[in-house]
Formats: structure tokens, C-alpha cells, sequence
């Protein structure tokens, strides 16, 4: 029987991106798709729903098999979603970067009891947290590795909208375990002998910390753009951006969003994730990474749909509770996935 998945937010960047990939890697699946404003799609139905309406999404989930989320910014409280998912039987998924915002998905998960509904709830499933935790899965035997560090270098070439841009600004300049949040650049040479810049960025990974296995190692994040000067711009607004109130952010990103359309005309498509793992005195025992010449911004997307393409194959994506994207997919499969896209991965 044919699976059905409902995208909430479908009509954004992200969520187009979703329902597209999902076309192609799962075509059976019946899509559906819904927004605030009820500005349509061109290829599947669009139903008229804010994201905090309970029952309106429970009606709409009751028929489904599982639904996406893909409204951003992920500022707003994620309950209403889950408990409509989890009362429906329907599993649930999101592309949140927000640490807060995975977190609580997570107690809603565990509050509503969702393993015992057999409702599987996957907060975080795009890049950062999910693939990156995916990626990291690679050296859960080995004992050396003392703790990850992730670069994550985007092309400015990429299309860019309020809620991505909103997103990206939010941490830059606050304060953060060690220091402001972007406020020095750090260099990291990529495997192609390229030295790229970055600036620390939280990571959404509760306590700071991904699980290998038994154990629980740091994890450090740092963000960056292809373009040097744009990184030097971000660390030099960070005092400025830090001082702001997030809805001011939100406002800023607004009056920013023009400029950084501009910018992209700058700047290359070029994208890299780098995952580095590292030995007890820092020194690199290996790593992965994911290069995009082109299209980086579906990288983010593909897990979504990796989760329909296993929910349609295999009738269960994984065992039902509060997962990680890695008990969907281990590493190998996913660097393969990867390449299927037309995106490179490199291993050392
Ligand atoms: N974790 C990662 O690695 C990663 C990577 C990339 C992006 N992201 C996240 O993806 C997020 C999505 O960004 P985007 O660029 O796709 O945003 P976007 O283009 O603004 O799209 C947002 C979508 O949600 C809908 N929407 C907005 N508010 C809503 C509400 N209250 N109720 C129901 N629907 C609502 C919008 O439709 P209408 O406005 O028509 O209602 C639109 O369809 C970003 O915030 C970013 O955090 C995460």
C-alpha cells in the first residue's frame, strides 16, 4: 500500500526541496503538503494550517504515515505537531537546527510515549544534527577517538530566505561555553589542500555531545562560507548581533536579506561538510567529507527523504521512540546515498 507523507511548509526553500526528493527516491509515495498562507504547489495539494494547530494537524496526520516538518525558523514550540503526530500514529521528522527546539521535540516524544504508539520521532533529520551524527558513526569501535570536530563551509551562491538567513544569524555573537559564538575565525584545510575559514557555531547536540556506541565524546562546530570576507563581515557584526533580542535578529535578517541576495552574484555553490575525528592530544585519527559542487542546499533535505524512501521500502523506518537519524541509516549507506545524489565523499 502507498505511503503517505505530509511536508509541512512544503511551499519553502526547504520544503520544495523535500517534496522534490522525495519524488525522485520514493516516487509511490503520496505527497501533501501544507503552509499558513495557503499559497499553492504546483504538483501536490496544499492544505491551508498553522503549524501550532493541534487538531487541525491531527485530522490531517490521521490518514498519513509520516510528517516532515519543515517550517522555519525552528523558534516556536514544536507540542502541538508532536502530539498531533504521536495521537495519530504518524511518525514525525524536522529539519531543526535549534538545540532547544530538538530537545523538546524530544521530551514531547518521550512525554506522549511514542515508542508505545509505535510512532518513530526524529527531530534534527537534515544536515546538523543528523548527518553529521550519522557520519560520526564511522569510528564507534574505534577507542582512540577522544571527541569530533565538524566544519561546515556553505556556498554564498545558494539561495537564501528570511527564516535560512534568520536561522544562520541568531547564534552569532552570543555567548557560548567558550567565548562568543563566531567572534574569531579559525582555519581548517579541506582535503583538496584549500585553507577555508570559520567561526565557532553552537551545535546542536545536547551537552555538547555525540554518542558513539557506549560512549559520549565532545563535539565542536564551526561554520563558515566559502568567501573570506563574508566570515570576516559575520565575526566583526557578532558584538553588534549578540547584543540584539532575537526577534530584532529576525527583523535584521529581514532588512539584511537584499544584500545577501546580492552577495550571492559573489560567491560560489560550492559546499563542504567536514567531519574530523580527533585522538586525546588533538591530533586527527580520521576523516570524512561531503562535497557539493553544485546544489549543496538539498543536502539538508535528503535525509527527509532518505526516511520516506526506508518508510516505503521497508513499511517501518526504524523502531518506534525518539531516534537519531542514525538508527535510520548507518554511514557506509549514507556516503553511497550521497554519491547517488552526484555529491563527492571523500575518506581518510
Ligand atoms: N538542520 C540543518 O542542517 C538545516 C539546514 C538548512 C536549513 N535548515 C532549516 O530549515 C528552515 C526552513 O527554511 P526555509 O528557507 O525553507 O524557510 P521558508 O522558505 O521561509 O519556508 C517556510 C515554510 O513554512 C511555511 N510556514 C511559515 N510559517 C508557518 C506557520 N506558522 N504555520 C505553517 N506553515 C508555516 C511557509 O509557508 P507560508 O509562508 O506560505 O505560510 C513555507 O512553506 C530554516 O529555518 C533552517 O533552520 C536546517
Amino acid at each position: 500500500m502507498s505511503k503517505t507523507i505530509v511536508v509541512v511548509g512544503a511551499t519553502g526553500e526547504m520544503g520544495s526541496r523535500v517534496c522534490r526528493l522525495i519524488r525522485r527516491l520514493a516516487p509511490t509515495a503520496l505527497l501533501v503538503g501544507t503552509n499558513r498562507s495557503g499559497r499553492g504547489h504546483a504538483e501536490l495539494p496544499i492544505h491551508q494550517l498553522e503549524v501550532a494547530d493541534r487538531e487541525g494537524m491531527a485530522a490531517l496526520l490521521t490518514t498519513a504515515d509520516l510528517v516532515i516538518n519543515a517550517v522555519g525558523p525552528y523558534t516556536y514550540d514544536p507540542a502541538p505537531l508532536v502530539h498531533a503526530a504521536i495521537s495519530s500514529r504518524c511518525h514525525y521528522a524536522d529539519l531543526s537546527e535549534q538545540l532547544a527546539f530538538v530537545e523538546r521535540v524530544r521530551e514531547v516524544g518521550e512525554q506522549r510515549a511514542a515508542a508505545k504508539a509505535g510512532v518513530l520521532v526524529l527531530p534534527g533529520c537534515s544536515t546538523v544534527p543528523g548527518l553529521v551524527d550519522v557520519l560520526a558513526q564511522r569510528w564507534q569501535g574505534d577507542s582512540e577517538v577522544a571527541g569530533l570536530r565538524v566544519f561546515l563551509s556553505m556556498g554564498s551562491r545558494n539561495p537564501v530566505t528570511r527564516a535560512l538567513l534568520s536561522s544562520l544569524l541568531q547564534p552569532i555573537g552570543r555567548k557560548g561555553p567558550s567565548g562568543r559564538w563566531f567572534d574569531k575565525l579559525v582555519a581548517h584545510e579541506v582535503l583538496d589542500g584549500r585553507e577555508l575559514y570559520f567561526g565557532p557555531y553552537p551545535v546542536p547536540f545536547s551537552n555538547g555531545q555525540v554518542r558513539l556506541g557506549q560512549r559520549l565524546l565532545p563535539i565542536h562546530f564551526h561554520m563558515g562560507f566559502d568567501r573570506r570576507a563574508l566570515n570576516r563581515m559575520l565575526a566583526l557584526a557578532a558584538p553588534m548581533l549578540g547584543r540584539l533580542s532575537p526577534r530584532w535578529v529576525e527583523r535584521f535578517a529581514s532588512i539584511a536579506l537584499p544584500v545577501a541576495k546580492l552577495a550571492r552574484n559573489l560567491g560560489t555553490e560550492r559546499g563542504i561538510l567536514s567531519v574530523v575525528a580527533e585522538d586525546a592530544d588533538g591530533r586527527e585519527r580520521g576523516r570524512t567529507e561531503v562535497i557539493a559542487e553544485t546544489a549543496g542546499l538539498d543536502i539538508p533535505a535528503l535525509p527527509a527523504a532518505w526516511l520516506t524512501q526506508a518508510l516505503v521500502r521497508e513499511g517501518w523506518a526504524a523502531a518506534p521512540g525518539v531516534r537519531s537519524l542514525s538508527r535510520v541509516i548507518d554511514a557506509q549507506q549514507a556516503a553511497v546515498a550521497l554519491v547517488e545524489a552526484g555529491y563527492a565523499v571523500q575518506i581518510r
